[in-house]
C-alpha cells in the first residue's frame, strides 16, 4: 500500500507570555472564568516585527531536522493560516524563500481552524498521487495580530505559533489511513473577520468600527463544535473500521478543553489517551493541531505504530479528521 508518512515534527512559539491575570488587568475577566470555560491559563503573543513566516520558519527547520531532510530535498511546500504576513504574496512563498528550496509549488490553505486538516489532505492526496514525495506542511497563525484585545469574550481565548510536518510517500501500512473533511459556510458569520478583504477595505472607518478584529459567537460555535468533530472523529474510526479501543492518542484542536473532554468522552478514551497544551497556548487556530502533535511526538506521547486520530473545527465554518498509523 502507498502511504503518506509523517517523518518530522516542529513548532515554534513566541518567547512573549500573556497569562490570564495579565489579561484582567486590561479587560473585566478573571482567571477563574477563563479556565473554568475553556481551561486555557496563559498564551504565547509575537512581538513587534514578528509575523506568521517567523514561526513557520523555525517550526519548518525543526520538523526538517528531525525528518533528516534538506530543504533542497522538498518538492512542495503547503501552509495553514489565516494570519499570513500580508494579503500576498503567501506565507508558503515567504517560507520558500526562507529556506531557499527548489523553485517548488508554494501555496497558502485558508481553512480557518481546520487549515492544518486541510493542508495535510491535500499534500497527502498530491503523495499518494506519486506527484510529490517531500512535502513540507506547515500550521500558522499571528491570532494576537487580529484580536481585539476590549472584547473580553474572544481575547482570552487566541495565542500565536506554528507547528510542521514533513511529509513522504512510502509503501507499508504505516502512514495516513484516511482524511474526511467538511465545510458549511451558513454559519460563517459566527466567527470571522469582517474587515480588510474586497468587501470590507481597510479604511479609516474600518479601523475605528474595529472590523479588522476577529468577531465571535462563542456559545454557539461550541455546541456545532462539539457535533461537528464528534462525528468527523467517528466517521473516521467507522472508515477505517476501528473503534475507539484501539486509539492511542486523540490530538484534537485546542480551542476549548471541555470541548476536547467532550469528544474523548464521545469516543471512550480515558484521559492519559487525550493531549492537551490549551493551558499553555491557547487557541491557536491553524498551528494549535501541529503544535500539539510536535509536543506529544517528542515527549515520546507517540510511539512507532500508535494510532493517532487527528481533529479540527474552525471559521467557515470547516471541520475535519484525520487517522494516522504513527
Ligand atoms: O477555534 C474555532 C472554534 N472555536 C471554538 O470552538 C470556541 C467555542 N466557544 C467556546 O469555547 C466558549 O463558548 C467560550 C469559552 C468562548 C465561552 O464560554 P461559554 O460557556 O460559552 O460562555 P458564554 O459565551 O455563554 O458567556 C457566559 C457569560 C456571559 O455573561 P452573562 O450573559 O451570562 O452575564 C458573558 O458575557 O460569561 C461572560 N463572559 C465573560 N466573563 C468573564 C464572556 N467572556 C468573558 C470573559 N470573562 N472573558
Amino acid at each position: 500500500m502507498h502511504r503518506t508518512r509523517i517523518i518530522g515534527t516542529g513548532s515554534s512559539t513566541p518567547q512573549k507570555v500573556l497569562s490570564n491575570s495579565d489579561l484582567a488587568a486590561i479587560v473585566d475577566t478573571s482567571d477563574d472564568w477563563i479556565v473554568t470555560r475553556s481551561g486555557i491559563k496563559e498564551r504565547r503573543i509575537a512581538s513587534n516585527g514578528e509575523a506568521s513566516s517567523t514561526f513557520a520558519y523555525r517550526a519548518a527547520l525543526n520538523a526538517l531536522e528531525m525528518a533528516e531532510v534538506a530543504p533542497q530535498e522538498l518538492d512542495m511546500i503547503v501552509v495553514a493560516t489565516i494570519t499570513p504576513d500580508m494579503p500576498t504574496p503567501s506565507v508558503a512563498c515567504l517560507l520558500q524563500n526562507k529556506l531557499k528550496t527548489r523553485s517548488i509549488p508554494a501555496f497558502d490553505i485558508s481553512a480557518g481552524c481546520t487549515g492544518f486538516i486541510y493542508a495535510l489532505a491535500v499534500a497527502d492526496n498530491c503523495i499518494k498521487s506519486g506527484a510529490n514525495n517531500k512535502v513540507l506542511v506547515v500550521g500558522v497563525e499571528t491570532l494576537s495580530k487580529i484580536t481585539d484585545y476590549q472584547d473580553r469574550s474572544t481575547c482570552v481565548l487566541f495565542g500565536d505559533g506554528s507547528g510542521a510536518v514533513v511529509l513522504t510517500g512510502e509503501t507499508g501500512d504505516r502512514g495516513i489511513l484516511s482524511t474526511h473533511l467538511y465545510s458549511d459556510g451558513s454559519c460563517g458569520k459566527l466567527l470571522y473577520q469582517p474587515g480588510g478583504g474586497s468587501q470590507c477595505p481597510a479604511s479609516h472607518e474600518s479601523v475605528d468600527n474595529r472590523e479588522h478584529y476577529l468577531k465571535m459567537d462563542g456559545n454557539k460555535v461550541f455546541k456545532i463544535a462539539v457535533k461537528s468533530l464528534e462525528d468527523a472523529a467517528l466517521t473516521a474510526l467507522q472508515y477505517n473500521d476501528v473503534d475507539g479501543d484501539a486509539l492511542d492518542l486523540l490530538i484534537s484542536h485546542q480551542a476549548n478543553s471541555r470541548i476536547i473532554q467532550a469528544i474523548a468522552k464521545r469516543l471512550g478514551l480515558p484521559q492519559e489517551k487525550v493531549f492537551m497544551n490549551i493551558q499553555k497556548y491557547g487557541n491557536t487556530s491553524s498551528a494549535s493541531v501541529p503544535i500539539a502533535m510536535d509536543e506529544a511526538n517528542r515527549q515520546k506521547r507517540i510511539k512507532k505504530n500508535d494510532l493517532v486520530l487527528l481533529d479540527a473545527f474552525g471559521a467557515g465554518f470547516t471541520w475535519g479528521s484525520a487517522l494516522v498509523r504513527w
